[in-house]
């Protein structure tokens, strides 16, 4: 049977998929519901078509999930912020954990993967304390999933109430400063004061960081574990994709006698570490910020086999080149802190290859997931890869 964009079809959601959809296979056809939920019975419309699988939107719950509840946030079915709130709490954070391991086994048929632990946020909703609403004609919102039109919102439940307090004072000032349209950040500073400004075409965010501190807070703690725990103390720790020292300052404060270097592209957040480093009076020595792009410092720097390596990519993942010269360099381990389960895979399948080619034995030795993105598809991994000759 050939569909089409428009038809109307009665389908079952087999099971969610790495990008937050439902799948059901229709009459051969693989067709992705979003806000579906694994078992619905759904009345659904395909809405795109494309060479080997469609797109639908749900018409009509026919028969619910078992894991389906009532998403609490009014706006949920039309607002493109959340994927997941229709699912409940323990399906989302066990279908992130299957979804890892899935990817994982795609990527790596037959690799070690050990048992790993989802960890939930510390706060399931008022968790974030950065977000990007849009202004058209003086109504302020987020747009809905996968378009320009915006969905007018007075409150969205994943953001700090803090931050939500200044909406109303937000708009008032952009208003006032006559800004029809535009896209916005409000965030929480570093002192939890509501702040905000314009995001144009040219100037884009002031850099970034990390949303849900109070799942940040595990996560540092988590990865001062993962590095203490190693026989060699390290003779110096590369942080790269280092933002404004989230996790290098941390590690200079764990490893006091061990330099660390900061890699970080973005000017304005390089120049943060610089000061912090600065107030903090570590030396050069001690702690030294390197605003450069990763694989052209990866080209020029030479690792050496008792550095510890940190790597904490944007979703897009590394560059082909930082996994091999990872590889190249022979070293003992290396920390991977990923927000993409499927460019993480990617990197690391990059990285076995290069790795087995040079006849050396990776593994992933330890993962951890941890949920910093609650009602979203969303997951944080840590992961250590040791490497044996
Ligand atoms: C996921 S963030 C992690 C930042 C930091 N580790 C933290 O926890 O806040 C990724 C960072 O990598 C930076 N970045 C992206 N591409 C880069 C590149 N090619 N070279 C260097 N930095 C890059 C981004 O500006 C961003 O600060």
């Amino acid at each position: 049977m050939k569909i089409s964009v428009g038809d109307v079809l009665e389908i079952k959601i087999e099971k969610m998929v790495a990008g937050g959809s439902g799948l059901s296979r229709h009459q051969n056809a693989v067709i992705f519901v979003p806000k579906s939920a694994p078992g619905d019975t759904l009345k659904v419309e395909i809405t795109e078509a494309k060479k080997n699988f469609y797109f639908a939107r749900i018409l009509e719950i026919l028969q619910p999930s078992a894991e389906r509840r009532v998403a609490p946030c009014p706006y949920y079915s039309e607002c493109g912020g959340c994927d997941w709130q229709h699912l409940e709490e323990t399906s989302q954070l066990r279908i992130k954990q299957q979804l890892i391991r899935e990817t994982f086994s795609k990527f790596l048929p037959g690799e070690f993967l050990p048992e790993f632990e989802i960890r939930p946020s510390p706060k399931s909703f008022r968790y974030r304390n950065r977000i990007q609403p849009k202004n058209q004609n003086s109504h302020f919102g987020f747009y809905a999933q996968g378009t320009h039109n915006l969905i007018e919102i007075e409150d969205c439940l994943i953001t700090e109430e803090k931050l939500m307090s200044a909406w109303p004072q937000f708009k008032k000032e952009i208003l006032d400063k006559k800004i029809p349209r535009g896209r916005y950040e409000f965030y929480l500073d570093e002192n939890e004061e509501p702040r905000w400004y314009e995001l144009g075409e040219e100037k884009d965010s002031q850099g970034f960081s990390q949303v849900n501190r109070f799942q940040n807070d595990n996560l540092i703690l988590e990865l001062l574990n993962y590095s203490q725990d190693f026989p060699q103390k390290p003779s110096r720790i590369i942080d790269l994709y280092a933002g404004a020292g989230n996790l290098s300052f941390p590690l200079s404060e764990a490893f006091k006698k061990t330099s660390v270097i900061a890699v970080e592209k973005h000017l304005g957040l390089a120049q943060l570490a610089r000061k912090r480093a600065e107030m903090l009076k570590l030396s050069p020595k001690q702690f030294e910020v390197f605003c450069a792009d990763v694989s052209l410092f990866m080209k020029r720097f030479l690792l050496q086999k008792n550095d510890l390596v940190i790597l904490d990519p944007p979703r897009i993942g590394t560059e082909g080149l930082v996994m091999k010269a990872l590889a190249a360099a022979e070293i003992p381990r290396f920390i991977y802190v990923s927000c993409n389960p499927v460019t993480w895979a990617r990197d690391l399948k990059l990285f076995y290859d290069q790795a087995q080619l040079q006849g050396l034995k990776p593994r992933v030795e330890k993962l951890l997931a941890l949920d910093m993105f609650p009602q979203t598809s969303h997951v944080e991994l840590l992961s250590e890869v040791r490497i044996d000759s």
